[in-house]
């Protein structure tokens, strides 16, 4: 386990949006490079670049024509090596995103395994050996390439499935997990991964990581045993590098694949939405940080706690403000509700992320699709950095942006709020430097509730000898423990004062306590 993880809090970011380093109104490695400076006052000192790769970029990305080569509106390799050096100069990790699953049909290995001849990548995706059958239960493309079969897609239409085997094998042309084709293709990946680790990047954000072995078992227990294969690779050759998956099923992927780190999606009904956009309950809003919302902190936690207490002792699970393909806080919440949100994010186990623009509250913004984006490209507006051109984004005519700025005239700004001690990024910030200080709020600290007592009462917990309260509702409550004798107010958000065991907590509210 690399060691850094324990005091990590990532930032991601989605690189065509960030910041335009040369002036063709798209985000670019010289725009990120020299934004790095901003995320080090922020006090992140891990990055997730989402795929900086030649692409068509019919999926942002996720669509990879070259996994060795960084797409040209982006720059060059150099550039890409230039950025490691200075983050780490700055005592910042980078992580690249790393797509296993799937590539661009333009891909020169599926353009190969199109073929009618027989070739090396013809066993590199998987095909079924008859044109005019399809994959049961599977997307599939048929009738539309020389090669007599059909050939399965793993997310988009332009995106390939990569062959890693089948578990449960039903047809002949199924390849075993263990063919050498399905061996092959892992080789292939870890090739990938060792190219970028040699030239200095930290490790990887795995995308769709839990998709490789098709007809897995319930417990994915053969595409486990993939990453476990990568871990021994990394363990080995690479000790500090790190992994975080996008799988959501921590046990899975920690226990079974070897993973540092799992993501808590925002997967329909579970704990993360329920504090930020419970809108699957039906009816009213019933987020936990909606102030007055009626939310409740126990469907939080019964979610998470048995997902924490199963891993905890292998890896991490990370909370995130949101990520490209969910909706921003901002969506549902004010921004002192995300005040409360980025102090618990902070002082939660397992290693956090912060979303680029949220540590500002950024809009979701209402705009057309982009490059795939579809509902999703409401979180992909450039970074409002100040009130300059296009909100200090790009020096490009407005007609040239990848995507609009926030035009309202009390778009949110980086500036602007650097100047307000109270503002949501100076908020971010203290709680951020606030997980640096103790380590006992860091990712591996012992975390246990110790008070839940439902609705919008004081949730309170104990990490290692610490214990963090919040009040997200409108009145002022009030909690009386044992644990809270002795203790001192450390850190706040709101109001909090406390007499001897009693913890009185104003409206909208959170508190250190140690
Ligand atoms: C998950 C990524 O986060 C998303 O943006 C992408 O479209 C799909 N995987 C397919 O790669």
């Amino acid at each position: 386990m690399p060691e850094w993880l324990k005091d990590a809090v990532f930032y991601e970011i989605y690189p065509p949006s960030f910041r335009d380093g040369n002036g063709d109104g798209i985000g670019d490695l010289a725009g990120i490079t020299a934004g790095l400076d901003y995320v080090r006052e922020l006090g992140c000192n891990a990055l997730w670049l989402n795929p900086v790769f030649d692409s068509p970029f019919l999926d942002g990305g996720y669509d990879i024509r070259d996994y060795k080569k960084v797409a040209p509106r982006y720059g060059t390799e150099a550039d890409l090596v230039r950025l490691f050096d200075k983050a780490h100069r700055l005592g910042i990790r980078v992580l690249l995103d790393l797509v296993p699953g799937h590539t661009s049909d333009t891909h020169a290995w599926f353009q190969a395994s199109c073929r009618a001849e027989p070739n090396e990548y013809w066993g590199r995706y998987v095909w079924t050996d008859h044109p005019f059958a399809g994959i049961a239960g599977h997307p599939y493309i048929s009738g539309m390439k020389e090669r007599a079969g059909s050939y399965m897609l793993n997310f988009f239409a332009s995106q390939p499935a990569l062959n890693y085997g089948w578990l449960n094998r039903t047809e002949a042309w199924m390849s075993a997990a263990d063919s050498p084709e399905a061996l092959a293709t892992r080789e292939a990946m870890k090739d990938v991964m060792r190219y970028w680790l040699d030239r200095g990047c930290d490790g990887f954000r795995v995308d769709m990581a839990d998709s490789l072995v098709k007809n897995d078992d319930e417990n994915k227990s053969a595409t486990a045993a993939v990453w476990r294969d990568v871990r021994t690779m990394l363990d080995h050759d690479y000790p500090e590098a790190a992994l975080v998956s996008e799988w959501s099923n921590p046990v899975q992927a920690i226990n079974g694949g070897g993973f540092h780190m799992d993501f808590y999606l925002d997967h329909v009904g579970n704990g993360y939405n329920t504090l930020l956009r419970d809108y699957e309950a039906g009816g009213a809003d019933r987020s936990y940080f909606r102030k007055d919302s009626g939310g409740d902190i126990r469907r939080f936690l019964d979610d998470y706690l048995p997902k924490y207490e199963n891993t905890r002792s292998r890896g991490y699970i990370s909370m995130f403000t949101c990520n490209h393909d969910t909706p921003r806080p901002a969506w549902t919440l004010s921004a002192d509700e995300m005040k409360l949100y980025f102090a618990f994010l902070m002082t939660m186990p397992g290693v956090p992320f912060v979303y680029y623009g949220d540590e500002i509250g950024m809009k979701y913004a209402d705009v057309p699709t982009k490059e795939g984006g579809y509902q999703r490209t409401g979180s992909r507006t450039p970074m409002q950095w100040d009130h300059s051109v296009n909100l200090g984004f790009s020096d490009a005519g407005a007609e040239d942006l990848y995507l609009p700025v926030d035009t309202a005239p009390d778009a949110v700004t980086a500036a602007d709020q650097e100047q307000d001690p109270e503002s949501l990024l100076n908020t971010a910030r203290k709680w951020i430097a606030v997980r640096h200080r103790y380590p006992d709020l860091q990712a591996d600290a012992p975390f246990a509730v110790l008070s839940a007592a439902g609705g919008q009462d004081i949730f309170a917990y104990q990490r290692g000898k610490l214990v963090c309260a919040m009040n997200p509702s409108g009145t002022t409550k009030q909690l009386r423990d044992e644990q809270l004798e002795g203790k001192n107010v450390l850190a706040v958000t709101g109001a909090a004062e406390l007499s001897e065991e009693t913890l009185i907590l104003g409206p909208q509210s959170f508190a250190l306590l140690g």
